[in-house]
């Protein structure tokens, strides 16, 4: 049975996965690279270092799974969106990748949005407003402030089109991906021409976009030699994280919708025709399902803020685990437990990191909001857990609000292991929540991807109902339900009470 490979370029390492036609998976392998941060709001990687790790991942994991050359049928691709990487005329980085959660691109985004003609238009275009992270206010960035690296560009790549580039020696991407370039004309999936000459860019910038399953190339010698592979392996397309981690889900139908919380939080909802939320807070991309496209909401620090609450805060929790060889997760959440839900009127704003969804808003901030002397330890604990729960409701209240059918939620991620936060997420989503077989991310995604691709499967959809299914089901309990369908309102108010006075802190700073 021919074997696939997934890879993952992620931003903390790349992580490569073999899985067998029928699903299983026979070893997997992480490497790891560092991020730099220059400057404050900036956020770097060097693209040889995410080559690196391919070749060491893949060359781990044909030895762990104890593979030869000859039973890898396809190669899927997938990673970190939105990055930038520049080449010049031989083809050699010109400069540091920008990544996805750079910031420095406030004035490029302003300038986009004016040459676009406004807000509604770019949304008419692109199918999205214009986010500091994505692709386009990058390039611009690049045209502004380092105008002889950009007079040397020739081609801009996003991560893992990169390491297709080296796997492959072609300049390709994929429609997923290409849709958080803010370039992507994401109606008629191919580069919107329109934008490009608002934007005064040349289209020969950009790769040629294929859909996610199709073959890109194949493996060069050069490339096969360094990762102990024969050459002429095909690469299919693959897709962005989250479209990949979706298919890696079975998001591939009307109404199965993910909720995953990782350290960001992610809410992926598949939809058979373009759905635009006309306020730009959902982001609408091309799936990595032929012809299908998904709308998704990112919340930037959903088990990012527990995580930050046991590094801050649970010292005695760390350090007890660690005698008790178990999770420091697994007490604090048994702390959280003791308070009830609702955690008696605390409430937790989870923004850290600022936000993207719904208030795309890099000033807001974290908060604890109706502390009394009632509230201990558990209640903060509780109050962090549902406060991230909340802000991957807004998502989902959005995508209702735009007719998506939200049938099933497909949890994943830390927020899916515990049993308590399954039922929190069932409580507060106010409907049944279900967990799968496969918890491997967008690597197993790119892996079904090129299973597909490669003719294993006759379709993507063929493929995810072959190997995926339902292992538990959580219903809400009508208790919670009624506190929290009574408190989410107030949650939401909160923010827009206090977004005046996050800029007001923000000024402070300056
Ligand atoms: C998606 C997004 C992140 C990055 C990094 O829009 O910004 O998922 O792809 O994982």
């Amino acid at each position: 049975m021919p074997v696939y490979l997934g890879v993952d370029i992620g931003t903390s390492g790349t992580k490569t996965l073999a899985m067998r036609e029928d699903g299983e998976i026979l070893g997997s392998s992480t490497a790891e690279y560092p991020l730099s941060n220059p400057k404050p709001g900036w956020s770097e990687q060097s693209p040889a270092d995410w080559w690196q790790a391919v070749v060491d991942s893949v060359k781990k994991v044909l030895r762990v799974a104890k593979l030869k050359s000859a039973d890898i049928g396809g190669i899927g691709l997938s990673g970190q969106m939105h990055g930038s990487v520049f080449l010049d005329r031989r083809h050699q980085v010109i400069r540091p990748a920008l990544l996805w959660n750079d910031q420095r691109t406030v004035a490029e985004c302003a300038e986009i949005e004016s040459r676009a003609g406004g807000r509604a238009e770019l949304i008419r275009m692109v199918a999205n407003p214009a986010l500091t992270g994505f692709t386009a206010p990058k390039i611009l960035w690049l045209r502004n402030q380092e105008k002889r690296n950009f007079d040397r560009t020739v081609q801009v790549l996003l991560p893992k089109d990169y390491v297709r580039f080296c796997l492959t020696g072609e300049f390709a991407t994929e429609v997923s991906d290409a849709s958080g370039t803010l370039l992507l004309d994401v109606v008629n999936r191919c580069w919107s021409t329109e934008l490009l000459q608002k934007l005064d860019l040349s289209g020969s910038l950009l790769p040629r976009v294929y859909e996610s399953e199709d073959v890109t190339g194949v493996l060069t010698e050069s490339a096969a030699k360094q990762m102990g592979l024969r050459a002429g392996i095909p690469v299919v397309g693959g897709g962005g994280d989250q479209a990949a981690s979706a298919i890696g889900n079975g998001i591939v139908g009307r109404g199965v919708v993910s909720a995953t919380m990782g350290t960001s939080g992610v809410v992926f909802a598949h939809s058979d025709e373009v759905q635009v939320d006309p306020q730009g807070r959902l982001h609408t991309f091309c799936h990595a399902v032929r012809g299908k496209w998904h709308v998704m909401g990112c919340v930037l620090s959903a088990g990012g803020s527990l995580q930050w609450f046991r590094n801050q805060l649970c010292h005695a929790e760390v350090l007890l685990a660690k005698k008790q060889k178990i999770d420091p997760y697994e007490l604090i959440t048994s702390e959280a437990a003791a308070a009830p839900a609702g955690s008696e009127g605390l409430f937790f704003l989870p923004y850290l990191t600022g936000e993207r969804t719904p208030h795309a808003d890099p000033h807001a901030r974290g908060s604890w909001i109706g502390l009394s002397l009632r509230h201990g330890r558990s209640h903060l604990a509780r109050s962090v857990m549902e406060g991230a729960t909340y802000a991957m409701r807004d998502s989902l209240e959005i995508a209702r609000g735009m007719n998506i059918p939200v049938q099933e939620i497909r949890l994943s991620g830390g927020g899916a292991r515990s049993p308590f936060w399954r039922q929190m997420q069932a409580d507060i989503y106010g409907q049944q929540v279900v967990t799968i077989n496969a918890s491997e991310g967008p690597a197993y995604g790119v892996a079904l991807l090129a299973a597909a691709g490669t003719g294993a499967y006759k379709s993507v959809e063929e493929a995810c109902r072959a190997t995926i299914s339902v292992v538990t089901r959580t219903k809400p309990k009508a208790a919670a339900l009624k506190t929290y369908n009574a408190a989410f309102p107030v949650y939401q108010q909160l923010y827009r009470s206090l977004k005046a006075d996050f800029a007001a802190i923000q000024g402070l700073l300056r």
